[in-house]
């Protein structure tokens, strides 16, 4: 299917969605968080795509939510427009791994919809920033939520108050990123990792991507029995004993996701 805002290959059992505004640099209007819900609906119903990358231009990954299309409304319109909201639990809801592969400008809305990805790779160009500040706002996508869980109240608050830039650099250091990556290098590389994460068993990846998730929402006893729970329940399935057959039998596991 074709996208206005988004371009969507597959590369084997990787769906790749780039985000493709290139004259907003990727401004998330409704149409593209609209697109984007679709694009991820279809690649988590679709057995064969067991990991997901999500990326952007060399210039941007997203700079925010669309300005031009917000700087009229008033605020029962934004109350009634949810297209913010459903475009967070779009994500939210995808249960397939969803890696960001960030490059050049990760503000606002940019900078939380890579947040909502289950990691973050950068480019050593990137720049995260929540700037919503410097017209009036503040963030609305859950940038004040998981920035500062990512990174902790000081620099958190720094950043949503003067609108601070961090390079990929200082994310990496503070726990946003997972790593950073020559820029040239980033999308081979991210598509490298999600290769790896879907040669595994995508009931594995699903169960550990829920009860890290969980770690954010719950307290460390209820996190713990959720996540032996899950591990429990793995026991159940016929790639755990693939796992474990293949490893006493010194092979390469086959995990077919039952
Ligand atoms: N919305 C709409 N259009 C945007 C945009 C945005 N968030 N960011 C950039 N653009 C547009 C510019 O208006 C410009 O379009 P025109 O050529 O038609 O004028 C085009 O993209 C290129 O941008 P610049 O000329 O500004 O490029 P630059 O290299 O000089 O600057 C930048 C790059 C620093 C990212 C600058 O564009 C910028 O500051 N953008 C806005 C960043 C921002 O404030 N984001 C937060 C948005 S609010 C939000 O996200 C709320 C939320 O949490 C949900």
């Amino acid at each position: 299917m074709a996208y206005a805002n988004l371009i969507v290959e597959t590369r084997d059992h990787v769906g790749l969605v780039k985000l493709n505004r290139p004259d907003a640099l990727n401004a998330l209007n409704q149409d593209l968080l609209t697109e984007l819900g679709e694009a991820l609906a279809k690649f988590d119903a679709d057995d064969k795509i067991r990991c997901i990358v999500l990326t952007g231009s060399a210039k941007a990954f997203a700079a925010g939510a669309d300005i031009k299309e917000m700087s009229d409304k008033t605020a029962p319109e934004m109350f009634k427009l949810d297209f913010f909201a459903e475009g967070c639990r779009a994500i939210e809801r995808t249960r397939t791994p969803i890696i960001a592969a960030v490059a050049g400008y990760a503000l606002g809305g940019g900078c939380e919809l890579a947040m909502l990805c289950d990691f973050i790779l950068a480019a050593d160009t990137a720049k995260f920033g929540q700037p919503e500040i410097n017209l009036g706002v503040i963030p609305g996508m859950g940038g004040t939520q998981r920035l500062t869980l990512a990174v902790g109240k000081a620099k958190a608050m720094e950043m949503c108050l003067s609108g601070r830039f961090m390079t990929a650099e200082e994310a990496e250091r503070s726990g946003l990123v997972s790593r950073v990556i020559p820029a040239d290098k980033l999308l081979d590389e991210a598509l490298a990792v999600a290769a790896k994460i879907a040669d595994k068993s995508p009931l594995a990846t699903m169960a550990a991507k829920e009860a890290v998730n969980r770690a954010f929402e719950t307290n460390l006893t209820e996190g713990v029995m959720f996540e032996r729970r899950l591990f429990h329940g793995l026991f159940a399935s016929e790639d755990q004993k693939e796992g474990m057959a293949a490893f006493i039998e010194k092979r390469e596991p086959q995990f077919r996701g039952r």
